[in-house]
């Protein structure tokens, strides 16, 4: 017989978690004004929320944090963590950040102007915050077979280069700072990118004059599927395949909460010194010390080893596989999910699931409360809610994708909790015709207002 597939890990430790009663449910998300966010985490069972610094740090990650260096300036550990973004990824210079939305506020802060446009492929919610806070566009290049859910295409966050050329065209260069390429990209469904595209987006960047940075949250995951997927990279390591994907760009923001396996980090790598010293004024002044940026000299030991572990092919399997796990087990079950499967998260298609409701009742959101009182599950609203209101306009924006994301932290859950989640998604499916209400607002922030909004009853 052929042996089963099995992690490539064994666990050291483990944390608790509770059940509760279907009733306890109702109360405690009406009492959350019926935004997940709002919840405690101990109301929670399987918490997919999301991927971004849940995962669980190895024993080798736990070892860095013990021998960190704490030192203000040219801590041991920040030349540690340099010596992996020289090496693994190939850029000569970074500044360690926070976190990833802290890496665009400093980049941002050194590049856009108001009235500038930054294409890229369907920019996660915080470049976009941070493009229209500074009274800049956000352009979306993302290639429209994305936004097909039931379509297989294995690269579907690839950009469209025709988009991108008409965004060239349209303005002038420099009302163009930069081109972001999210890998893989969140909100079009954790889709990979192929490394023909990245090529070719840079080679049309470089045309223009443009520079191109990566949003390199889940640069791992891409390679993953640039390995599986792509001709002629199948005998290639992940870790030439990262060195290829950096190779194109002229830098990157990264969220280490992802494929760092960290719980709290980011950085910003950059080819261009002159850029870097730009950046290094707002750095110094939003998150500390070059050398620093934010973080304790232990959370750097510690990235710099999840950097190492996340690029490697036997890690990514066991994380993609488990990923892949609950996907096939919904398909199977007939819930609509957006296909091929992604590399972090499984994108349920609030629009086909519940086709009666009217997209202005917040359809994934009401999947997401319901998946909740069924399951003690806890998803995130990628729809309407997230794609906040038109900054001009000031109306709704209904994005052409309404979806639940269930994200999967790193190493933390088992195939079990997979099957939990696959059976009671499949329980609120059977009942879906029942669902006749979605939500309306009651309190919105400004900008970025799915975290805080409040929600009633229609
Ligand atoms: N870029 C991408 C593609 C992301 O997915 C995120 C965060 C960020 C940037 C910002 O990084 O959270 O460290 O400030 N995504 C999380 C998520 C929040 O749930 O997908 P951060």
């Amino acid at each position: 017989m052929q042996l089963p597939y099995a992690e490539p890990f064994k666990i050291k430790m483990v944390e608790s978690i509770r059940k509760s009663t279907r009733q306890e449910r109702e109360q405690w998300i009406k009492e959350a004004k019926y935004n997940l966010f709002n919840l405690r985490s101990e109301y929670v069972f399987v918490d997919l929320l999301t991927d971004s610094g849940t995962g669980a740090m190895s024993d080798k990650q736990w070892s860095e944090m013990m021998i960190g260096d704490e030192s203000y300036a040219g801590a041991s550990s920040y030349y540690k963590f340099l010596s992996v973004i020289n090496n693994l990824l190939g850029m000569p210079y970074f500044l360690p950040t926070h976190q990833g939305r802290a890496a665009e506020n400093v980049l941002f802060s050194a590049l856009i102007k108001e009235g500038d446009y930054i294409p890229g492929n369907s920019h996660f919610d915080t470049t976009k915050g941070h493009i229209e806070f500074r009274k800049a566009n956000a352009v979306d290049c993302t290639i429209d077979e994305a936004f097909d859910t039931t379509l297989i295409h294995p690269f579907k966050g690839n950009i469209n280069l025709q988009k991108l050329e008409d965004v060239f065209k349209k303005h002038p260069k420099e009302k163009i700072p930069l081109c972001i390429i999210t890998v893989t990209c969140n909100s079009s469904g954790g889709q990979p990118v192929s490394m023909e595209n990245i090529k070719a987006t840079s080679a049309l960047c470089k045309k223009y004059g443009i520079r191109v940075f990566l949003d390199a949250a889940r640069f791992a995951e891409n390679a993953y599927f640039i390995k599986i997927r792509e001709k002629g990279y199948e005998n290639k390591t992940i870790k030439e395949i990262v060195k290829e994907m950096f190779s194109y760009v002229d830098g990157a923001t990264m969220s280490c909460k992802k494929d760092a396996i960290v719980n709290m980090g980011g950085f910003i790598a950059f080819r261009d010194l002159e850029l870097k010293k730009q950046s290094s004024v707002f750095n110094i002044m939003f998150e500390g010390f070059l050398t620093y940026g934010g973080l304790s000299g232990r959370d750097m030991n510690a990235i710099a080893q999840g950097l190492m572990e996340s690029t490697e092919l036997d890690y990514l399997e066991a994380r993609i596989s488990q990923v892949e796990y609950l996907g096939n087990r919904l398909i199977e079950f007939g819930v609509p999910i957006q296909k091929p499967i992604g590399g972090h998260a499984i994108f349920v298609d609030a629009r086909k699931f519940l086709p009666e409701l009217p997209k202005e009742q917040f359809l994934a959101q009401t999947l997401g409360v319901e998946l909740y009182i069924e399951g003690g599950i806890r998803g995130v609203e990628i729809g309407a809610l997230l794609a906040d209101r038109d900054p001009i306009t000031r109306l709704n924006r209904f994005p052409e994708l309404e979806l639940l994301r269930l994200a999967i932290p790193r190493r933390v859950y088992t195939n079990n909790h997979m099957e939990y989640v696959a059976v009671a998604l499949a329980n609120v499916y059977e009942r879906r015709k029942k669902i006749t209400n979605g939500f309306k607002i009651t309190s919105e922030a400004p900008i970025m207002r799915h975290f805080t909004v409040e929600l009633e009853k229609v």
